[in-house]
């Protein structure tokens, strides 16, 4: 059995607005499951070691819901284009660099310790078109902690021919060997990735609705984020009335469905993410980069359709999720403006929630450092800037999300393991 015991100012989100704060708390977790969060050591672990952090807050650790591993080398680049050109400019080209496997290693190691090293625990993430490149990131993300479902991106029309796009055959035989060769990794688990309707034929749609009833597998993709992407959805797809409609026709919308995006989902396309519990994922710095619009997210809230956060890198510009977070805020913010006032901003403990409970449901967690719930935790020395007067966690959590962190993360743990220390 091993047993891990964390002490510090605990301060977790059990519900969406409401935050569970226990100064000078330990935090308990036997085999990687949470056992509680105890105002005082209970009788059956006295003696036990415990990693006292003071003051510091042990926080939930993130989940970045919607992420390009292989946009990652192009952060903050071609900024000032619309989706549809960005991608033709910047992202195909730099994808199409990860055929070559050397290149992948390099990369996505820095990738996955700088998710780690930020306090990201649990992803849903597109690589690249690329088999091998794939798997590759599999590994990286598997050694370095860091848990989720990553997809080998599925584009068989409409990219980039010669550089960047496969064969009808190519996609779906490549999709097979990869499904096949991801087998033994334990924490990080494949997950269909049609890129969006416009880079996939009906025959690839097909297919890949197919291998998910089939194998049971979840499915990950792009909703309604651009005006002329719709337009263009619009066109491919006369018979559907609502971009969604070309997932569903396919089977590729259900409740483990997560969809990037959503900015101008309307009522009736949120109805059907609802009703089929398809989880949105907000990505707030990328939709303002490159000018998508300002996502609905307080609507969605109030009819029920799932919610989580994406740092959406290379469109958005960053992966730290305390700024995603502020980003989401932010986003309401214009949000209601735009709504005539009529709609409610984010609240800092919402958007916390958003960016951690949320993103943890969708892995069949309970919100919260719920007992029962796997380890996944951070720890923040924040604040070392002057105070008006003692913060209470709440103002703490408050500064840390709109001063991007607020301090140094001191350590990680991710299913269980710790897998960060600053001190090493
Ligand atoms: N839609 C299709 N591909 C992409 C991508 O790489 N990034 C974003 N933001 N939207 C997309
Ligand atoms: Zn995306």
């Amino acid at each position: 059995m091993s047993l891990t015991i964390i002490k510090g100012t605990i301060l977790s989100a059990p519900a969406l607005g409401q935050l569970e704060a226990v100064p000078g708390g330990y935090l308990v977790a036997v085999d990687g499951a949470i056992q509680g969060i105890y105002p005082v050591l209970p009788e059956q672990y006295a003696g036990a070691p415990a990693e006292d952090f003071g003051d510091a807050l042990i926080l939930q650790s993130f989940a970045d819901l919607h992420l390009h591993a292989p946009q990652y080398p192009m952060l903050g680049m071609g900024m000032d284009l619309p989706l549809l050109d960005w991608l033709n400019a910047y992202a195909f080209p730099t994808e199409a660099r990860f055929a070559d496997t050397g290149y992948a290693r390099e990369i996505y190691r820095r990738l996955a310790r700088e998710l780690i090293e930020n306090g990201t625990t649990r992803v849903c993430m597109f690589s690249s078109l690329h088999t091998d490149a794939t798997l590759i990131l599999m590994e990286e993300l598997e050694k370095a902690g860091v848990t989720g479902y990553v997809g080998k991106v599925n584009m068989d029309r409409n990219a980039a021919p010669g550089v960047l796009e496969e064969t009808t055959e190519e996609s779906m035989r490549e999709t097979l060997r990869w499904l096949e060769a991801s087998r033994d990794f334990r924490l990080v688990k494949p997950m269909l990735t049609p890129r969006f309707t416009p880079s996939c034929t009906d025959e690839l749609m097909a297919f890949l609705g197919r291998l998910a009833a089939e194998r049971d597998l979840p499915v990950q993709s792009h909703l309604s984020e651009n005006q002329a992407e719709m337009a263009w959805v619009r066109q491919l797809h006369p018979d559907c009335q609502q971009y969604w409609e070309t997932y569903a026709k396919y089977g590729l919308w259900n409740d483990r469905t997560v969809m990037a995006h959503c900015v101008w989902s309307d009522g009736r396309e949120r109805r059907a993410m609802g009703d089929a519990g398809v989880t949105a994922v907000h990505c707030a710095d990328s939709n303002q980069n490159i000018c998508s619009g300002v996502a609905p997210v307080r609507a969605m809230l109030n009819e029920g359709v799932k919610v989580a956060l994406g740092s959406d890198i290379a469109g958005g510009d960053h992966l730290h999720m305390f700024d995603v977070v502020a980003a989401s805020i932010r986003a309401s913010k214009a949000r209601r403006v735009l709504d005539n006032w009529e709609t409610d901003l984010l609240t800092v403990p919402e958007g916390w929630y958003l960016g951690t409970s949320a993103g943890a449901a969708y892995f069949g967690e309970r919100p919260g450092f719920a007992p029962g719930n796997r380890l996944h935790a951070l720890v923040l020395a924040d604040d070392q800037l002057p105070q008006p007067h003692p913060l209470t966690p709440q103002e703490r959590l408050e500064r840390a999300v709109y001063l991007r962190q607020n301090g140094a993360i001191r350590a990680v743990w991710s299913e269980g393991r710790k897998v960060f220390s600053a001190e090493n």
